[in-house]
């Protein structure tokens, strides 16, 4: 057998990666995570790790001429993007014909773009999606596991009543509140007390300084501040950064054989390396696990992969809207980058939906109110992979959206109704459009639990193969999705190890 070999490789340093570093780290196992993006714990040229969101400059973006930011523009002017030069930046948005996904690329993998909401699904909406999982066992151990492991908090509400930070949310909510709709505090993995101390002007500011997409340079416990830190601490664990897995197969005795590409942070070719393990975990998040499965049946390095991989994708029903409020009525010119409040219309039979109240932390007075509809839509995708181009391509079309635009468009015409306000149009792109239907931030699906894996991500077709992250669940967790990512991998890695790993 070939390559350099280490009892276990994990691929990726998201959420699922994480989870399945550390816990294989306390069991005694070496392992060796490959990630692609870099390590962002250097200062640039301004002092600081991560370029800010009104500013971006290269260290933004994966590798792009133009940064591509989800609010694209006002008054229909491109204002917030700028050209750079190609880098391995932080935040990427991969697109496929009709949809695209923005993740993040580093040591910490979207924990280092996203807005940090840490919302444990309501639980008859988790069995309704997973009803294979023990759900008891999922609220009793695995969720709080995840929550105190990310270190969740939650804000101090008579803090939250009286900052000008947060009197985008206070507004949302009121007009929430004229419609008959109520909020509710999400918890975050951004420390509250930090952005208190920022808002006292005792600490450099990060949250209130509109730093969240493109990273954070202070207050966010993102993962490689917990769960790497500790997988880090056990002595057992070392991550390689910019460093690709292209293909895996499997050799005689077993093991697997991957190959590996490193690169320099502008994109050169270093070394083409082969590693190879007894247990392989990919945690490379729904696109990146995805691929990686897809183009090994489709080349015939795992022939025996099941046709369920490709299938079950879904954008979570992501849509973003935002509404014009009167002149009367500002949002504030300070606002915090961190999401607190969410309109919970959940239980709404006809048209469920839980809206994030996000800021628009642009430094002037918008009159915006912006939100992050999460909706209940039954559509989904599938990945195909195209020889041509060696990449997984997304069979997705814009009309699959209908649904959840139309569950989004209820809500926000009885808040517009109530308040006698209007959608805004010009935010999204040139085109007249109230509803960004053409992306989303939560892709979820691709390696399905239960379909493409066994109960507890065991690849189908192969031994000691298994899949952590979100490619795992199904389309739709009604809820932003990263809490649910890592109770499930500890609740699947908790078996694996024991069952599979410290046992052979
Ligand atoms: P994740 O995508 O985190 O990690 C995969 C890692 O694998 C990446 O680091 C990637 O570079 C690496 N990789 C991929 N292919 C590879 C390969 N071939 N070789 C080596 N490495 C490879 N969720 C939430 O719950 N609350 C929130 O507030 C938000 N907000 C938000 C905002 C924005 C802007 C985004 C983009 C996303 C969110 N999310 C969110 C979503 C959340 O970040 C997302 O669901 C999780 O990061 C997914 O975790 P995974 O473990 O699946 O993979």
């Amino acid at each position: 057998s070939g390559g350099t070999f280490v009892p276990a490789v994990v691929i990726g340093t998201g959420y699922g990666a994480a989870v399945s570093a550390l816990r294989l780290g306390e069991a005694g196992v070496p392992t060796l995570m490959l990630e692609m993006g870099q390590l962002w714990n250097q200062p640039g040229p301004d002092g600081n790790v991560f370029s800010g969101m009104l500013k971006p400059d290269k260290r933004s973006s994966w590798f792009k001429n133009r940064t591509e930011a989800p609010l694209g523009s006002f008054l229909w002017l491109d204002l917030a993007n700028r050209d750079i030069d190609p880098y391995a930046g932080v935040l990427d948005r991969v697109n496929f014909d009709q949809m695209s996904v923005y993740v993040g690329r580093g040591v910490g993998g979207g924990s280092l773009v996203n807005g940090g909401m840490a919302v444990t699904p309501r639980r008859s909406y988790f069995e309704e999606v997973m009803p294979q999982v023990d759900a008891a066992e999922m609220y009793s151990t695995y969720f709080p596991r995840a929550n105190s492991t990310l270190r969740v908090n939650s804000i101090d509400k008579d803090w939250f009543e009286q900052t000008e930070w947060y009197k985008f949310a206070r507004v949302s909510r009121e007009q929430a509140k004229n419609a008959g709709l109520s909020t509710t505090f999400v918890p975050n993995v951004y420390d509250w007390d930090y952005m208190r101390r920022e808002a006292d002007g005792t600490v450099p500011k990060s949250a209130l300084a509109a730093e969240v997409i493109y990273g954070n340079n202070h207050g966010k416990v993102s993962l490689d501040k917990s769960y790497l830190a500790a997988a880090l601490g056990t002595g057992k664990v070392t991550i390689e950064t910019l460093h690709q897995v292209k293909t895996i197969r499997q050799q005689k005795d077993g093991t697997y054989l991957l190959t590996v590409e490193q690169k320099n942070a502008d994109g050169k070719l270093l070394a083409t390396k082969e590693i190879s393990c007894r247990h392989l975990f990919l945690g490379a998040g729904s696109l990146g696990s995805t691929e990686l499965l897809l183009r090994a049946r489709e080349t015939g390095t795992l022939p025996n992969l099941s046709s369920e991989i490709g299938g079950g994708w879904g954008p979570n029903g992501n849509i973003m809207t935002a509404r014009a409020n009167h002149m009367w009525n500002p949002t504030g010119t300070k606002q915090s980058s961190i999401p607190a409040l969410g309109i919970d219309d959940w239980d709404n039979k006809d048209a469920p939906v839980f809206a994030e109240i996000a800021p628009m932390p642009a430094g002037l007075e918008t009159w915006v109110s912006l939100y992050l509809a999460i909706t209940k839509n039954p559509e989904r995708g599938t990945f195909v992979y195209d020889a041509a181009k060696d990449r997984a391509d997304l069979r997705w079309t814009r009309e699959q959206n209908a649904p959840a635009v139309a569950a989004a468009k209820s809500l926000f015409d009885r808040i517009n109704k109530a308040n006698t306000t209007i959608y805004r149009y010009d935010l999204f792109g040139k085109q007249l459009k109230a509803f960004a239907d053409d992306f989303c931030y939560h892709p979820l699906g691709g390696c399905v639990l239960g379909k493409a894996t066994d109960n507890y991500g065991r690849v189908a077709g192969y031994k000691n193969l298994y899949v952590t992250d979100g490619s795992l669940i199904p389309g739709s967790i009604g809820v932003n999705p990263f809490v649910t990512i890592t109770a499930l991998a500890e609740r699947n890695v908790e078996r694996v190890i024991k069952e599979d790993v410290t046992k052979s």
